[in-house]
């Protein structure tokens, strides 16, 4: 009887224990390489605050800031061997998964960020958040930073005051070829290391958005800063089909759900710090902003735009005129 009662007990005990095992909730690790204080780590956050509140005790989302887990270089390698379940990386850094995406990257393309979002959101955006599929990522959506404007230790009001200055760029031929077509050196470094470059000196000047340049201290080792707006800086937050497919199908809807919330949310973080972190930014009187004038712009724009020509064939010229017409 004794041993009977043993074995009912073991047995309850290994039923508890496989439940529990069951039940554990699933670990999500969201890895991106900016501050917690820009539109990207914003969204990061309010995801995990959402994704908890409406799936409690079944997701656990642990979010890595600034580099701490993965820079963009390694990220989506260690995506696909399950080391990271979620990433927004800048939509210049897939160029080893897709040349399409490439678009954004096109100087003087978009005429803001409106026409960025309709282009997004438009039929080709949105087909384009599927050109990872074939590499085992699946594009969740996009978010906003915003333009990026010129810095440098000296005042660039023409694409000649650029010329020879060493200026790191993300790890994009296009971005290359756009500082090769001002006489520019184009130098690919992670995002870690642009504020030691830039102190020490061994470049001379870089691109970034104004949330970029704000929160990793960029304007107190760059004199001067030029409101080129010349280009676009967006992410696309992506996931691995392989992790993505094996939720279950309610908690895949909920973190679906919660995901487009938290870029919403991320989105008005960064029309808001457009404005509020290059204020922040003047007022601090560590950099000089430069506002050029409509004939100075128009010589970035003549020096800059044979880069398109450049990479049509690559990105494809329907993409390309799709996204030319989202400025209308
Ligand atoms: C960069 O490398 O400059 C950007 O991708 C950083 C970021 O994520 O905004």
């Amino acid at each position: 009887m004794r041993s009977l009662t043993k074995a009912v007990t073991l047995a309850a005990l290994m039923f508890a224990g496989a439940t529990t095992a069951i039940a554990a909730p699933v670990t999500i690790k969201f890895a991106h390489v900016v501050a917690e204080n820009t539109p990207k780590g914003q969204m990061a956050l309010k995801f995990k605050e959402l994704a908890e509140q409406r799936l409690p005790g079944k997701v656990n989302i642990e979010v890595y800031p600034n580099s701490q887990l993965f820079g963009d270089d390694k990220v989506l390698e260690a995506m696909l061997l399950g080391d990271v379940q979620l990433a927004a990386p800048s939509l210049s850094k897939f160029q080893k998964y897709t040349p399409e995406l490439q678009v954004f990257d096109l100087p003087f393309l978009f005429k803001d960020m409106d026409a960025v979002d309709r282009f997004q959101q438009g039929p080709v955006g949105q087909k384009l958040l599927t050109s990872l599929n074939k590499r085992g990522l699946l594009g969740l959506g996009y978010i906003h930073n915003g333009m990026k404007q010129m810095s440098a230790n000296k005042p660039l009001r023409v694409p000649a005051d650029a010329g020879g200055l060493k200026f790191r760029v993300m790890t994009s031929d296009v971005l290359v070829a756009q500082f090769e077509s001002i006489d520019a050196i184009p130098l690919k470094k992670p995002f870690s290391e642009v504020f030691t470059l830039l102190q020490t000196k061994a470049i001379d000047g870089a691109e970034n958005p104004w949330s970029n340049i704000y929160s990793k201290k960029f304007f107190e080792v760059q004199d001067y800063i030029t409101e080129t707006n010349h280009g676009v800086l967006d992410y696309m937050v992506v996931t691995s089909a392989r992790f993505w497919k094996s939720l279950p199908d309610n908690v895949r809807t909920e973190l679906k759900g919660a995901m487009d919330e938290a870029i919403a949310f991320g989105n008005k973080v960064s029309d808001e710090k457009a404005m509020s972190d290059r204020q922040r930014i003047i007022d601090s009187r560590r950099s000089t902003v430069i506002e050029i004038t409509e004939a100075e712009r128009q010589q970035w724009v003549d020096a800059m735009k044979p880069v398109w020509k450049q990479f049509e064939r690559k990105i494809g010229k329907d993409i390309i005129e799709a996204a030319v017409q989202a400025n209308k």
